[in-house]
């Protein structure tokens, strides 16, 4: 059955944070990451069952859910994962924060490569450990790398920890083995823990495959915590579910002690068995939707060629998350110029590169036509000011 990723559903007044935003206002919210598309229908059916059950008393790890997920590392990475590894956490970012209070002492060294999903900065500060970023390289035009003489120069002997967004938000990398093994191996040199944000790893495009950082030899599995969920995947995030796969038991102890009283161990029971249901039965709604996926990245990289040539796009091998620098336009705060036009974007400072914006395309082609449409109106409109 072909699923119909076209569908428009109005998500106005149901608390959703990317339209709440700009409520009453004709602006296109193209930010935050989830899309809007309605979850699979396995998904969907599986949490009416679970509905149906009636009773939604707090819920330890379901056995089912967490036998679908090892089975799913399984067979879509080859990972072989002890269920005894798995540590349950309300969110990738409530997983980073703990991760962060696990590993080492307050005052030391986190290194973060940068630009980055801003939660990978306040998990570092929340966490009263010293914010190391060291910047991704940029190749004029193609993609962005790890940047390794920097890496080098910049990563203090007090550093314990480095924190990986895999594949990467916002520069939309899947990492390739050669890059990801460098990475790992510099780790190991300078005894650093990896936490691996593979939340995204369900959204590789164009037929790459993804390997998780613990797949790389058991010495790194030895000394990586991989922060996964099908949260991004299955647009499932208003459900809090993610997981910390740790094959280290002192580090995982650690982490359970974090939780301690801040964080709950129960989940929620319907995102058990939402979990459950993508994991064992939505691989050809993820199909299609990687497919979609390609098709509106494939649409959006010929609009900005032909329509916008000063907006600059790298190549985007993963999510649905398009990184664009706008520093041709001249604009100080193009989030805001392009909100002027009305589409809401990210601001790339945030993330720790002033001039960029972060479009999301996870949303049905016309919502993506009527966004380029705008796009277009405000960079013909920053042209005619710099005239
Ligand atoms: C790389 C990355 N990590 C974590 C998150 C947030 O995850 P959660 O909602 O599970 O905390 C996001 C959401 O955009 C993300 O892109």
């Amino acid at each position: 059955m072909p699923f119909d990723f076209d569908r428009i559903i109005d998500r106005r007044g149901t608390g959703s944070e990317k339209w709440e935003r700009y409520a009453g206002r004709d602006v296109l919210p193209m930010w935050v990451a989830d899309m809007d598309f309605a979850s699979p229908p396995c998904v969907l059916e599986a949490m009416h069952r679970r509905v149906d059950h009636g009773v939604f008393g707090y819920t330890l790890p379901v056995r089912s859910t967490v036998e679908a997920i090892v089975a799913h590392l399984a067979e879509h990475y080859q990972w072989a994962v002890d269920p005894s590894w798995i540590v349950f956490t309300p969110g990738v970012n409530r997983g980073m924060n703990l991760v962060c209070r696990a590993i080492g002492e307050r005052g030391e060294a986190v290194v973060v490569p940068s630009p980055v999903y801003p939660p990978f900065f306040s998990a570092v500060t929340n966490s009263q450990r010293r914010l190391i970023e060291v910047p991704l390289a940029r190749r004029a035009g193609e993609r962005w790398e790890f940047d390794f003489v920097a890496l080098a120069d910049r990563t203090p002997p007090d550093a314990r920890l480095l924190l990986l967004c895999h594949p990467h938000n916002p520069v939309s990398r899947a990492w390739s083995h050669a890059e990801l093994a460098r990475l790992a191996n510099f780790c190991r040199e300078r005894d650093l823990w990896i936490c691996s944000d593979e939340i995204h790893a369900g959204l590789v495009l164009d037929g790459r495959k993804h390997i998780p950082t613990a797949t790389l030899s058991p010495e790194i599995a030895a000394r990586t915590i991989t922060l996964m969920a099908p949260s991004k995947t299955f647009n499932l995030p208003g459900l809090g579910l993610a997981f910390a796969i740790v094959q280290d038991a002192e580090v995982r102890k650690r982490l359970l002690g974090a939780r301690r009283g801040l964080v709950p161990p129960d989940l929620s029971p319907l995102a058990y068995a939402a979990t459950e249901a993508a994991f064992r039965h939505g691989e050809p709604w993820r199909r299609e939707l990687v497919a979609y996926l390609e098709h509106n990245r494939d649409h959006l990289t010929a609009f900005l060629a032909a329509e916008t040539p000063e907006l600059k796009l790298a190549p985007v091998e993963a999510t649905y998350l398009a990184w664009i620098d706008t520093t041709a336009l001249g604009q100080p705060e193009p989030a805001k110029f392009f909100e002027q036009y009305g589409l809401g974007l990210n601001n790339g400072a945030d993330f720790g590169a002033p001039g960029f914006v972060r479009l999301n395309f996870g949303c049905p082609r016309a919502t993506l036509e009527e966004g380029l449409l705008r796009l277009r109106t405000a960079v013909h409109a920053a042209r005619a000011s710099k005239r």
